[in-house]
């Protein structure tokens, strides 16, 4: 029977990263997946995860069952953070989840079971791994262009069209911040506009948010998301720590939502966990409960809050550093997170690889954060040869 099964392509970003693992040419320059690189090209452990961690080894007495929710005070302490001064909404609800990744496929299922017929408004382009993750759980898509590449700028009036031709009851996938994979965020003005369409047309926003505090700090970083959380009875949130926890491999994430009352949001959060039981039953213990460890330690949290200040600080020399190289580069400077978008063919993509042994996604998406400070102006020279080729 699984003989039968046809050749398939794996997903490409995963791709990406083992071709790069395996060439051993020493320019190499890894700019394809979205992880925190130091200079060095490391992915350090947080000194205060590092910390939580030996707290935990020392103070856990079992590994015994926790439930279909994991850890219960981890969705509670990362409420404030994500959700500012709408933390204590009696409706918002959350639990922990394998990730970000978990929290959407979640999501979405909530989603279908609600109102199997919903569609999802999805802004192109997008997180690879969205539409797969929302197909998965059955739901149909309309995409409507979010980014012009060429231009380097968000097709708001595109987008402002989708969500007028919407039917009330659609999901409006939106980016908290540092929107992968291009950098372009909304300002303050086009989240006034967002929320006043999404109210008024009965548009239900969830929003993923994967990388708070490595834009221009949590609260900025969270405020497009706190605004909606004003404008909107019913809200469904994706939140992963994998980067601004640096846990990647842990999988640590967590589902928040909002229904119209407390009452109703009960009973979401049942419809939930059957969910999350027949996929991953409980999720994976550790990773969370170092991050609960983090945020209910003063001396903890604070340790966190400086080094995911300095990573941001990291980020963002970097896009200055590339900005300065041409003038064709500066819209980088403006964007925020991990990822901007070059304006290049996938054809100039593989010849970066084969000629420069420049690794990033076919999109022209890069992981800012995966140059060392050695190597920038390499890579902006590389770039705009195969802009100008
Ligand atoms: C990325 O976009 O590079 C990360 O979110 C890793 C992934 O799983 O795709």
């Amino acid at each position: 029977m699984l003989g039968s099964l046809p050749e398939i392509e794996t997903d490409a970003l995963l791709r990406l990263i083992a071709m790069a693992m395996e060439d051993e040419r020493p320019e190499k320059i890894d700019v394809g997946v979205g992880v925190y690189r130091t200079s060095d090209g490391a992915t350090p452990i947080l000194s205060a995860v590092k910390k939580a961690e030996k707290r935990l080894w020392e103070s856990q007495e079992s590994k015994g069952y926790l439930g279909m929710k994991g850890d219960k005070l981890f969705p509670e302490l990362l409420k404030p953070v994500v959700f500012g001064s709408h933390a204590d909404d009696p409706a918002l609800m959350g639990l922990q989840t394998p990730g970000g990744c978990g929290a959407l496929t979640l999501g979405f299922k909530l989603v279908k079971a609600a109102r199997p017929d919903a569609r999802v408004l999805v802004g192109t382009p997008t997180w690879a791994n969205h539409e797969p993750l929302i197909r998965g759980a059955g739901l149909e898509i309309v995409t409507y262009p979010y980014y012009r590449k060429e231009e380097t700028r968000i097709d708001f009036d595109a987008m402002v069209e989708a969500f007028e031709n919407a039917r009330p009851g659609d999901v409006a996938l939106l980016h908290g911040c540092c929107h992968n994979p291009t950098g372009a965020d909304f300002d303050h003005g086009q989240w006034a506009k967002v929320r006043a369409i999404i109210a008024d047309k009965g548009i239900l926003p969830f929003v993923d948010i994967a990388y708070q505090g490595l834009g221009d700090g949590f609260e900025e970083d969270g405020a497009g998301l706190q605004g909606l959380m004003g404008a909107v009875d019913e809200i469904i949130v994706s939140q992963s720590c994998d980067k601004n926890f640096g846990v990647y491999r842990d999988r640590v994430g967590c589902l928040f939502f909002k229904a119209g009352s407390p009452e109703a949001s009960a009973r979401a959060m049942d419809h939930v966990m059957q969910l999350a039981r027949e996929m991953w039953s409980m999720p994976p213990d550790h990773g969370a409960a170092a991050v609960r460890i983090v945020l209910e330690n003063d001396d903890l949290r604070q340790e966190w809050l400086d080094e995911v200040a300095s990573m941001r600080a990291r980020i963002n020399q970097l896009r200055r550093r590339i900005a300065a190289c041409d003038s064709r580069l500066a819209y980088i400077e403006d964007q925020k997170g991990m990822f901007s978008m070059l304006p290049l063919t996938p054809a100039q993509v593989d010849k970066l690889r084969e000629d420069h042994a420049i690794y990033m996604a076919d999109s022209g998406r890069f992981n800012v954060v995966g140059l060392s400070d050695d190597d920038v102006d390499r890579f902006c020279k590389a770039v705009l040869e195969a802009m100008d080729g």
